[in-house]
């Protein structure tokens, strides 16, 4: 009699004993075929694995009981149920409950239509995938792969979303903070180095006052203690004989991205719009910065963005797409639009534009002002990468100013007790302090 056919639906990032449980578990049903989740498919719900696909497919098709891997490019199991018409599908019983539950239901009805069936394996306790994932961060990154990081996240995942950086703390907050919601855990791809914030912090201006080497410094100590990628808020490059060493130095670094603004003299914050002074750099001058730029890096992975300001200076949209298809021409690997309008109709307008563009590249917003807008919303509109650019540094600040001013008002720190974290709490933020 022909061998049962199995399928087991698997990302296997980290391979650990719990993978080789369930394979042996198969095969002593029939011949396994493993479903390997793609990147695009593990992102939908959770983050993008350490491993590329063919580097995961090059792993699990080693194992001897595996006969064959096959892409699975959905959490949804059954495209390729339909396609393969296992007899058996075998999957860890922890699927029961949480995120994964409806994709449960969903293969238990699609077997029922040509009578196959789903075994499940009792779950290996004490190892997981999101174990071993946290044991990895402790190890940290390297410069490579986080550099790397950026572009890999764009392939798998329709929106990224980035947040302010000024501080390690900031770092660790992007890093750590996630929710779990019905459609899997939420967290921040990664973190903004905004000039605004990391100058704010340190009570300069956002005038390029903070040069490149303070700048630097911040990101260092950031990278010491977080692992996940960084596009660096480069202001207007300076000159461009300057920018070719800023490239490398963030390169070296690991940092993915610099965004460079089109604008020339001296930087004031795009948030004035016409308040202030502020002159765009004419496209010509602007193009030979971003090409000396791609000249002078050292990988593939290292992204220069071209920031467009024609909006904020009332420019209108034939301006702004003018210079878009300039920037792409010149090399840029993306273009961020920004505006300061409440409504981002002006900013929706442009996207509808700008992804009719033949060698259209990411495009990336910052929503301060028109900040009712959803990721979804945005995402349907082609926009690729989302910067929360200040938020976490805005509500920092005035929590401190409240409790100053209730200390100095009460002249004791007890009424401010309820607004801040416990000193337990504090002491055990960082592990390693006790
Ligand atoms: C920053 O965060 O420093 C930025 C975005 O450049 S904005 O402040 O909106 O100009
Ligand atoms: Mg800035």
């Amino acid at each position: 009699m022909a061998k049962k056919k199995i399928y087991v639906g698997m990302s296997a990032d980290l391979v650990h004993p719990g993978h080789i449980n369930l394979i042996n578990r198969a095969a002593e049903l029939g011949d396994v075929t493993v479903g390997l989740l793609t990147d695009r498919a593990i992102a939908s719900y959770k983050r993008v694995p350490f491993m590329n696909w063919d580097q995961r497919a090059a792993v699990v098709g080693a194992l001897k009981d595996v006969v064959a891997v096959v892409p699975q490019d959905t959490l949804d199991y059954v495209p390729n149920l339909r396609r393969y018409k296992p007899d058996v599908v075998v999957h860890g019983d922890d699927w029961r409950t949480g995120v994964q539950a409806r994709v449960r239901q969903d293969v238990i009805d699609v077997l029922a239509e040509w009578g196959g069936e789903l075994v499940e394996v009792p779950y290996t306790e004490g190892i997981s995938s999101s174990k071993l994932n946290a044991a990895m961060k402790e190890i940290g990154t390297t410069p490579d792969i986080r550099r790397a990081a950026l572009r890999r996240m764009l392939a798998a995942k329709p929106i990224v979303r980035f947040a302010d950086l000024h501080t390690p703390l900031s770092g660790l907050v992007i890093e750590k903070i996630g929710v779990d919601t019905p459609n899997g855990r939420r967290e921040f791809d990664g973190m903004w180095a905004s000039s605004l914030t990391d100058s704010t912090s340190r009570g300069k201006p956002d005038i390029e006052a903070v040069d490149t080497t303070q700048r630097t410094t911040t990101l260092g100590e950031v990278m010491d203690v977080t692992t996940k990628p960084i596009i660096y808020d480069g202001d207007t490059g300076g000159k461009a004989e300057h920018f070719v060493f800023t490239v490398r130095t963030l390169e070296r670094l690991g940092v993915s991205a610099i965004i460079i603004e089109d604008k020339t003299g001296l930087k004031k914050n795009s948030l004035f719009g016409t308040d202030v002074a502020q002159t765009q750099e004419d496209i010509a001058t602007f193009s030979d910065k971003i090409r000396a730029g791609k000249a002078a890096q050292q990988t593939d992975d290292f992204m220069i963005i071209a920031r467009i300001e024609s909006l904020i200076l009332n420019q209108g949209i034939d301006h702004a797409m003018e210079r878009a298809e300039a920037f792409v021409e010149a090399g840029a690997d993306g273009i961020m639009i920004h505006s300061r309008n409440k409504s981002p109709d002006e900013i929706l307008a442009f996207c509808g534009r700008y992804n009719q563009l033949d060698n259209r590249k990411p495009l990336v917003v910052v929503p301060s002002s028109f900040n009712t807008i959803t990721e979804d919303e945005l995402a349907a509109h082609g926009v690729n990468i989302v910067i929360y650019a200040n938020q976490l540094l805005r509500s920092a600040y005035p929590a401190m100013v409240h409790t100053a001013q209730s200390i100095l008002t009460h002249g004791r720190s007890a009424e401010a007790d309820a607004n801040m974290m416990p000193i337990k709490d504090i002491l055990e933020l960082i592990p390693g302090t006790k």
